[in-house]
């Protein structure tokens, strides 16, 4: 009999923020990957993938090993006894940022966040907002300082990117990068090894 647990997946929220091709890209890597998806794609999340990638959430299952309801709080993600290896939700909206910020648990990507904070597990936040409000500020600052990384949807312009592909090639590999996930999806300032 095999002892071996289960692989603990990755848990992928996509909420409204615009940066849909970014969670994308992540969503296409992970799936040649080992690593387990359990994916929630909120209200928010569906309206701006459909604008940005003219995608449904029925489109993403399939780089997805589960793929959970927004609104399905008793999901095996929203409980601290079920191990994952981290959540990243990206993009990560104004909304949602605020109510991991303040407690709220409304939602299953709210829940499995708070999860993620109170078991001290990777949490990587990905927002897309400016200008920035004092609001939106304290939020992050308040959600960085109970754990949560903030990883900006900002893109360095020394990439002299020539396609809008790149932008988001590289971010999606900032966020792989968080949880040592290989890729070559972009190339560090000055680094030498060849970029796919
Ligand atoms: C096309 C489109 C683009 C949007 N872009 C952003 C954005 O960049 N940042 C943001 O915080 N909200 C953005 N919003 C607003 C959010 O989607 C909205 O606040 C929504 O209620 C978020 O819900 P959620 O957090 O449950 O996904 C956008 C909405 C639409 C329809």
């Amino acid at each position: 009999m095999s002892t071996s647990s289960p692989a603990r997946p990755l848990v992928v929220g996509v909420t409204g923020a615009s940066g849909a091709p970014i969670a994308l890209k992540v969503l296409q890597v992970l799936a040649e990957t080992d690593i387990p998806v359990a994916l929630v794609v909120s209200d928010g999340g569906a309206a701006v993938l459909r604008e940005e990638c003219g995608l449904y959430p029925r489109d993403l299952e399939q780089y997805a090993d589960a793929t959970y309801d927004d609104g399905d709080s008793a999901a095996k993600i929203a409980s601290g006894s079920s191990s994952t290896r981290g959540m990243v939700i990206v993009p990560c909206s104004g909304n949602t940022l605020a109510k991991i910020s303040h407690g709220f648990a409304d939602t299953l990507i709210t829940r499995a966040a708070q999860v993620h904070l109170k078991e001290r597990r990777p949490l990587v936040l990905v927002p897309r907002e400016t200008p920035l409000s004092p609001i939106t500020l304290r939020n992050m600052t308040t959600a960085a300082e109970a754990g949560a990384m903030m990883l900006m949807a900002s893109p360095p312009y020394y990439l002299k990117a020539e396609r809008v592909e790149e932008l988001v090639a590289y971010l999606a590999g900032k966020v792989l990068d968080q949880f040592s996930v290989p890729h070559k999806l972009y190339r560090g300032w000055k680094a030498d090894e060849a970029v796919a």
